[in-house]
């Protein structure tokens, strides 16, 4: 199984949902870089439970680093952040097991890894491990300080007016049910040249990152399929100075897989959350039938929200690693 990614600045990812501890370690960090804890709360919060409709399961989320010199600074050795997992309710998935859950990774995983997998809280394949790509994003993010990001979701349930996104996330939890969205994340500040003409292009690294995302269904830059409906005449981005700013920003920042010096601006789509409270009819293995299913645990209606930031770390790593390889 790969759990790294990466080429200059690499990460590995362990545990799973319902283990005692998850966590990531990242190499080829530069010596020097500061990395207080408290560097981590924010964006730590953002990926949080908040809202009526998100998980009850709530971990309290405290990192632990290892690998830092006396004034928590890198030193150019390997650091590994863990968390532990408190909040545990293992039994709620035990029926899941001979009757796994729709667009849910239960049965993949069970005949991928063997029936001792443990698939509680999803085993690997579960938003919890996304609390340890937000912590590498945070070490990214001192490595490209240059660049700033904004993220947010601006579509739930295929409406883009915000104004309504809390009451249709509340809407679908009251009815057992869940819902899709959206997420723009824009990077500032991106310095030309990083990324390469064929694999290692700047889109394929962000989308390998962003495609690790558990519910991530689609990735778009720039204005990406609306903007396939347009002629040329009416989106090429015309270059207006020395620096390479250009007009329009519709390939989002990557021309030929380099970045061009402009924002890099990209779309991800996340799909309903697969666990929902209503009954469905799916496989039971136990049975040899189809029947009524129905799941326990503590689901978010909608998984987007808290993904924003998810989706914010992943492309800071990208940036990072390729900013280190240049
Ligand atoms: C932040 C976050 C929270 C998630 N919460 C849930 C959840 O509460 N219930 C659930 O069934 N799936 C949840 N997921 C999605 C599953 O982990 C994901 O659908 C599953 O791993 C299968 O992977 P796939 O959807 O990419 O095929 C969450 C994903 C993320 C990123």
């Amino acid at each position: 199984m790969n759990n790294q990614f990466g080429h200059s600045l690499r990460m590995t990812i362990f545990g799973a949902s319902h283990d005692s501890h998850i966590g990531i370690l990242i190499e080829g960090l530069p010596a020097g870089i500061p990395l207080p804890a408290e560097l981590f709360t924010a964006d730590i919060d953002r990926r949080r439970p908040q809202l009526r409709g998100e998980t009850t399961r709530h971990e309290s989320d405290t990192l632990h680093i290892e690998g830092l010199d006396n004034n928590d600074t890198s030193t150019g050795a390997p650091i590994r952040i863990t968390f532990q997992n408190s909040n545990t309710r293992s039994t709620d998935y035990t029926h899941l097991v001979e009757h796994p859950r729709p667009s849910h990774a239960d049965l993949v995983q069970r005949r991928k890894y063997g029936e001792e997998y443990n698939i509680a809280g999803g085993g690997m394949a579960s938003g919890r491990m996304t609390v340890a790509l937000v912590a590498a994003g945070v070490v990214a993010k001192q490595v490209i300080p240059e660049v700033a990001f904004t993220s947010e979701l601006i579509s739930v349930g295929g409406n883009s007016d915000s104004a309504t996104f809390d009451a249709t996330i509340a809407e679908a939890a009251r009815m057992g049910d869940s819902v899709g969205g959206v997420v723009e994340c824009r990077a500032t500040g991106i310095p030309h040249s990083l990324g390469e003409p064929f694999f290692d292009s700047v889109e394929s690294i962000i989308a390998h990152l962003i495609f690790s995302i558990p519910a991530v269904k689609g990735i778009e830059f720039g204005d990406g399929f609306r903007g396939c409906a347009k002629r040329g005449s009416e989106r090429n981005d015309s270059i207006i100075d020395a620096a390479g700013h250009t007009a329009t920003n519709n390939e989002g920042g990557i021309n030929g897989g380099i970045t061009n010096g402009n924002d890099i601006v990209l779309r991800v789509a996340i799909k309903p959350t697969p666990s929902i409270a209503l009954e469905q009819r799916t496989y039971n293995f136990r049975e040899a039938a189809i029947s009524a299913l129905t799941i326990g645990g503590r689901h978010d209606a909608c998984i987007a929200r808290r993904a924003a930031v998810v989706v914010e770390a992943m492309v800071a790593f990208a940036l990072a690693d390729l900013k280190l390889r240049a």
